[in-house]
């Protein structure tokens, strides 16, 4: 079956819902989530979003503090239009009804969280992603130029090579017309057809074993570029969170947010002692991969399985009231954080790299734009600031909403596609070689390739990636399309590229840390 939009989103987070919002007055918008709408990477989100607020904070300081972060590889000109940006895209938000905490001053209750020299987070209690996503679908389903499509999910985007068509020199002679989608409640395969096509498909941390994203954070849309060869950068830049909740029984792991840090939390040895201050003279509130390392050191070091952290000097009434969730979280498991410490260690949480874009989030493939997570936008660099990234993804999405409006009247659906051919056999039997798979690309992702890297290491990663790569390309080839061999395939895919792209660079910087190269090495 073919289906036909003006702007095809793959992605319902804050990159897709706010995109199509601002697409839907100029055409008709379809929206492809692979699961619910609300299971996001952006529903998870705790800490909150970054923007200039009041003084003494400044656009100069936000971008300084980026700029630190991003240790020497931001893109200065993305760096500047996400932070100027930024307050005209909060306001934006706030238009669609989402609630931020204020004071009783009437002001917004800025946080603060690691690398940040000025308190700029706005946040909604505990839970700002999931305040963001309830205020967005609420708008999208609300409006009737956008059919959403939940359960669909996209299997490869639709491209032809070679046309003769480069509109700017840096990008390729490629062309996207929309995307192959699994109606997974009916098993067909859609051609959907369409003039331009958002990836918003969001990040890759279930392709490691310990992560704080939901499992649905695999990669697809950079896989789907990387296949159709449009050029993807940077994907050696893994932000691991220092603190998730210890908690070996759950994946993803529960985060216990920075900005419980940033409230005065102290991470501790298991006797008590306080050790961030022999890595950083900034302690606790160091950039996050600074302390990541240092957890993970310490843990190695000592052979304990987690850290703790602590918040107990903090008044009771302060922690319950800023960090509601946390605290039930904590308590369902026996810990009252008010009087005991909370066990924490480092987890896969964000991807700075992803399919380059450029400042209108275009693309290399001509027609196809790409927001939000699963994008290098250069805001990012070697590393990224707390809470840049939710911030990141409304301003890109404005700016892809307002190229594609102005692009769309000169856009012909290509109605020579074929639809999907599949004849695959493998039966569903076969599931136990996905999910074996499965387990050892995580395995192998968070062994070798984690916070700590080494030549031998990645090489060990490569070597043993490959065997799963030819074996589940020739399973591919003969199953039934699903999501879950889809997935395999994808996380696959981006456990090479962020290998390859870790091998080739030939330094420790941001958060590639490579002890064969101790030149930047701390410790
Ligand atoms: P997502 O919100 O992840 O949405 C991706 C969408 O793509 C989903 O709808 C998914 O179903 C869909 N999709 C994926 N593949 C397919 C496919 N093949 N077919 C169809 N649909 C597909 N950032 C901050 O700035 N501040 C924070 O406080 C913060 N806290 C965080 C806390 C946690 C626990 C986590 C995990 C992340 C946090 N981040 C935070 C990061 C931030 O939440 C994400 O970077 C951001 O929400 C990504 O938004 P997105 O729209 O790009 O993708
Ligand atoms: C957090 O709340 O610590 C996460 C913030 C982020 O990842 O930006």
């Amino acid at each position: 079956m073919k289906k036909e939009f003006d702007f095809l989103i793959i992605g319902s987070g804050i990159a897709g819902l706010s995109y199509a919002l601002k697409v839907a007055a100029y055409g008709k918008v379809g929206l492809v989530s692979k699961t619910v709408l609300d299971e996001t990477n952006t529903a998870y989100a705790q800490g909150g979003i970054s923007s200039v607020t009041y003084e003494p904070d400044s656009f100069k300081k936000h971008v300084h503090d980026t700029l630190i972060a991003g240790d020497g590889l931001c893109n200065v000109h993305a760096v500047d239009k996400v932070v100027s940006n930024a307050p005209e895209q909060i306001n934006q938000l706030l238009s669609w009804g989402i609630n931020f905490d204020k004071n009783k001053d009437g002001k917004f209750d800025l946080h603060r969280e690691g690398g940040h020299s000025e308190h700029r987070i706005l946040h909604h209690k505990d839970n700002t992603g999931a305040e963001i996503q309830r205020a967005l679908i609420k708008e999208v389903r609300g409006h009737s130029n956008i059919t959403l499509m939940e359960h669909h999910f996209a299997v490869e985007i639709i491209t032809q090579h070679h046309l003769g068509r480069v509109t700017e020199p840096w990008m390729q002679d490629i062309e996207c017309y929309g995307a192959y989608v699994l109606n997974k409640k009916t098993g067909e395969i859609l051609t959907i057809l369409a003039k331009t096509t958002l990836m918003a498909t969001g990040g890759i941390g279930s392709v490691y074993q310990t992560t704080t994203n939901p499992l649905i954070a695999t990669g697809d849309g950079i896989a789907m570029v990387f296949r159709a060869k449009g050029i993807i950068e940077n994907m050696e830049f893994v932000q691991f969170h220092p603190t998730s909740l210890y908690n070996l029984s759950e994946r993803p792991s529960f985060l216990i947010t920075e900005a419980m840090r940033g409230f005065g939390g102290i991470l501790k040895r298991n006797n008590g002692e306080e050790f961030m201050h022999e890595y950083d003279e900034r302690g606790c509130l160091a950039p996050r991969d600074i302390v990541a390392r240092a957890i993970d050191n310490e843990l190695k070091n000592r052979g304990d399985e987690f850290v703790y952290l602590d918040v107990t000097h903090k008044p009771a009434e302060e922690i319950r009231q800023h960090f509601p969730n946390i605290y039930k979280k904590c308590l369902s498991f026996g810990i009252d954080i008010t009087k005991q410490m909370i066990p924490v260690v480092p987890a896969a949480h964000y991807l700075c790299g992803g399919i380059k874009v450029d400042l209108k989030a275009r693309s290399s493939i001509q027609q196809l734009y790409a927001v939000g997570e699963c994008s290098s936008t250069g805001l990012h660099g070697a590393n990224r600031l707390a809470s840049n990234s939710l911030i990141e993804a409304v301003v890109f999405a404005d700016a892809a909403a307002q190229d594609a409006i102005s692009v769309i009247k000169n856009i012909e659906l290509n109605h020579k596609i074929p639809d999907w051919n599949d004849d695959g056999t493998v039966n569903p039997e076969e599931m136990i070689l996905i999910t074996q798979s499965n387990k050892e690309v995580e395995q192998i992702m968070s062994k070798y390739v984690g916070i700590v890297r080494s030549n031998i290491r990645l090489t060990r990663a490569y070597d043993r990636l490959e065997v799963l790569h030819r074996e589940t390309e020739t399973l591919y080839q003969n199953s039934k399309v699903s999501q879950k061999i889809c997935e395999l395939r994808n996380k696959i895919n981006v456990g090479y590229l962020i290998i390859k792209m870790a091998r080739k660079r030939k330094e420790s910087r941001g958060l590639h840390y490579n002890v064969d190269f101790p030149d930047k090495l701390m410790y």
